[in-house]
């Protein structure tokens, strides 16, 4: 009885000893070598917009802006052999960031900004998904960085690509990278499957019905007030989540255009 008491004393001290050392080893950690928990930089000016920033030849900085469902800018184009500085911030919830192929992962935290190093040597275009469930339309949260020496504005109707160069119909180009720009293919598809919206395809002409009870026919004036006041018309079994997206007339006149040829 009276050994057993003293192995418990002794056991507990040895316990206490040890204890004390690992405290004393993260408090020596901390001091000597710096070490600190991660501080969080809020998100105001200048990571509160999508940019790209040339600092040096093949040497940019990137301001990204994850937001519901899409990243700004959507499109980086920068020639092989960049490093890429890359700070991310998120405008509503927590996204995920990954750039394809490469160690690039960062998630995207409202009210603060994170930063990784990203450096890339091989022509290609990479796709920056993101990987953090973030609302319905989150699997269609995708942008890209297009690694190439084609100067920033191609010539219209071409698209440079991993996989080569395929031909389109003259301005075609520009309206979906506008549609992708605004985030609108990240509810509206352009392929007849369907997402948050009504799909584009065979939209233009058909006989739409509403919430409402009421119906009409997709003409231009119901795309315009679709865009314009989103929330005047709602479709028949969706739910009224869409945005007002700034768009001048001029670009939805082409966005009608665009729509009319999505047979
Ligand atoms: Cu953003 Cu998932």
């Amino acid at each position: 009885m009276h050994a057993s008491t003293k192995i418990e004393a002794r056991l507990f001290v040895a316990a206490l000893a040890f204890l004390m050392t690992c405290f004393g080893l993260s408090v020596y950690a901390v001091y000597a070598f710096g070490l600190d928990v991660p501080t969080c930089v809020t998100s105001v000016q200048p990571f509160d917009k999508g940019e790209v920033i040339e600092r040096a030849p093949k040497h940019y900085e990137i301001h990204y802006v994850a937001r519901m469902w899409n990243f700004d800018p959507p499109e980086v184009r920068v020639p092989p052999g960049s490093t890429l500085d890359i700070y991310l911030s998120s405008a509503d919830v927590t996204h995920g960031f990954l750039v394809m192929g490469t160690n690039a992962n960062l998630m995207a935290v409202p009210g603060a900004v994170n930063y990784t190093k990203l450096k890339l040597d091989r022509e290609g275009s990479y796709e920056v998904v993101c990987h953090e469930y973030c609302g319905i339309a989150h699997h269609n949260m995708i942008g890209v960085i297009r690694v190439t020496n084609e100067p920033p504005s191609s010539p219209p109707g071409r698209v440079a690509g991993v996989t080569g160069e395929r031909e389109l119909n003259p301005g075609t180009t520009a309206v979906t990278s506008l549609l992708e720009g605004k985030g609108c293919l990240g509810c509206h598809s352009t392929n007849g499957s369907q997402l948050v919206g009504p799909t584009f395809k065979g939209l233009f002409g058909k006989e739409e019905h509403f919430e409402d009870g009421s119906e009409a026919r997709v003409d231009e004036a119901y795309i315009k007030e679709s865009i314009t006041n989103p929330q005047a018309k709602i479709v028949k079994g969706y739910q009224p989540l869409m945005p007002v997206v700034p768009v001048t007339d001029a670009e939805i006149a082409d966005i009608i255009t665009y729509l009319k040829t999505l047979k």
